[in-house]
């Protein structure tokens, strides 16, 4: 009995898994009468930029605040951005600041200006793939080119607080920057795996999910220190996982739809993603995710990766698909920390019928580990999912938050989350039941789940 719930456990745990002018100088003594004084620059790119543009994430207690260590609200902005060391550890290394105070020296040397110039994507995503998303992250729009002259005008002028440096009248061009709608597909890693998922259709008006089993074919095992994914237009989420040890493997190169014409769930398919693991996923067309140095997820020889796409197409004519996911092998002499992967599944689940329920479950590491990925697992009903650190010097201490069940955010952690032996995290899940009928754990998409997966290592 014990033996088979812990199988049902393990079932569980791996069932599925992202210029210029001053115009106050040409303004004659008249013309400043009538009119307001026009306001500092930095306080147009506070109301006009950043509060409608980035403080959706970048405030106080948002999980993408926490994760990029940047609050944009009003109040803290300035300080926040002037002369300060950026939260993301290549970055740093790279001897960027966010934004300095130098003129064009600064400009050339600011991450938050790298983060924002979409129109030097490629540069970006090519030669700093450690660096993140262009800001604000997609499926948002990129800044417009006047938004960004704006910007750049300021940083080039020294980026003060209260003097007028840049033209409002550049804020007027309000076009953007339109990524190529030509899909290049990457050139294939030197020393890796390229894993292609070839053309598909998506009907008008609809959605497509799908799994695709692609073997590696790896007489060795493998490492694992970056995995680098390109999509076409379209991609809601992109997911790779991987297979228990000896358990029922795909049919290669096969769709296999999640859902059929009528939109119920097939079988088989749901069946099979009972034994995943996952390795790595995005939501965005262009993710390339480094591992941090010198940690490598190890693969067993002969393995293959279940890639999972689902696509939505609003449009009213047939869209296509295509994915492309490059995986870079590390040398193995070069790992000196082996990926684990974390599934932290609350099996007590019981939600009464009519009524909003939250349920806390705590898991300590019985060793010292560095988290450096968090996300969260649960079905429709699941209205919030938070984590707190249980323990040491910042028990309570939120660390992430998702309210989007279908998509929670993937949470990297750069530099990793360090947590002493006896220490853990805290699930705080909240449920609202809105059936007549009680909801438990289980696999069905009418079921619920708390899970919390992750990667970490240990020293
Ligand atoms: C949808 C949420 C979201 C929006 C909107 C958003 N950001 Fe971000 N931002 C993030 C996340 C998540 C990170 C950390 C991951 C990364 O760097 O890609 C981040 C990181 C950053 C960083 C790097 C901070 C550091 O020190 O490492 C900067 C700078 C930044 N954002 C600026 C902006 C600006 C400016 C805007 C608006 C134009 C914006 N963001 C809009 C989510 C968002």
């Amino acid at each position: 009995m014990k033996i088979k719930l812990v199988s049902v456990i393990l079932l569980v745990v791996y069932l599925t898994i992202f210029i210029s002018c001053s115009s106050d100088e040409e303004e004659t003594m008249e013309e400043s009468l009538a009119e307001a004084p026009s306001a500092a620059t930095w306080l147009v790119i506070q109301d006009q930029i950043l509060s409608p543009k980035c403080v959706s994430c970048h405030q106080n207690g948002a999980s993408e605040a926490t994760q990029s260590g940047l609050i944009l609200t009003p109040d803290v902005a300035y300080s926040q951005l002037i002369n300060r060391i950026p939260k993301n550890a290549t970055a740093r290394s790279d001897s960027l600041i966010l934004v300095g105070t130098n003129g064009p020296k600064s400009l050339a040397k600011s991450f938050l200006w790298e983060k924002i110039n979409a129109p030097n994507e490629d540069h970006f995503y090519q030669d700093h793939p450690s660096y993140g998303s262009i800001m604000p992250p997609r499926p948002l729009t990129p800044l417009t080119y006047g938004e960004l002259e704006f910007i750049r005008k300021w940083i080039i002028e020294g980026a003060p607080k209260t003097t007028v440096v840049a033209d409002l009248k550049l804020l007027e061009n309000t076009e953007r920057y339109q990524s190529q709608p030509a899909f290049i597909p990457p050139p294939p890693p030197k020393d890796g795996k390229q894993l292609h998922v070839k053309q598909f259709e998506i009907q008008p008006d609809s959605e497509r999910e799908f799994f695709y089993y692609q073997p590696l074919e790896n007489p060795e095992p493998i490492y694992i220190n970056q995995v680098e994914i390109s999509m076409r237009p379209g991609s809601h989420h992109f997911l790779i996982y991987g297979f228990q040890a000896n358990v029922p493997i795909p049919q290669p190169q096969v769709y296999r739809e999640l859902r059929d014409k009528n939109g119920s769930y097939i079988l088989t398919t749901i069946q099979s993603m009972r034994f995943h693991t996952f390795v790595a996923g995005t939501q965005w067309p262009k993710m390339n995710y480094k591992f941090p140095a010198g940690i490598a997820l190890r693969i067993p020889a002969n393995s293959g990766f279940d890639l999972n796409s689902h696509y939505v197409n609003r449009t009213k004519s047939k869209i296509l698909g295509e994915v492309y996911a490059n995986l870079y092998y590390a040398d193995p002499k070069q790992v000196e920390h082996m990926a684990e992967v974390i599934t932290f599944t609350n099996l007590d689940i019981r939600l009464p019928p009519n009524r909003i329920t939250t349920l806390h479950k705590t898991f300590n590491f019985r060793e010292k580990v560095h988290i450096f990925q968090l996300f969260s697992h649960a079905h429709e009903l699941n209205t919030e999912f938070r984590v707190e650190i249980n323990g040491g010097k910042r028990n309570g201490e939120e660390i992430y938050f998702s309210n989007d069940w279908e998509h929670p955010p993937i949470l990297e952690l750069d530099p990793p989350l360090v947590l002493d032996a006896g220490q853990g995290v805290k699930l705080i899940a909240t449920y609202n039941n809105t059936r007549n009928r009680e909801v438990n754990f289980g696999f069905l998409s009418t079921d619920e789940m708390m899970i919390l997966f992750g990667l970490y290592y240990t020293n």
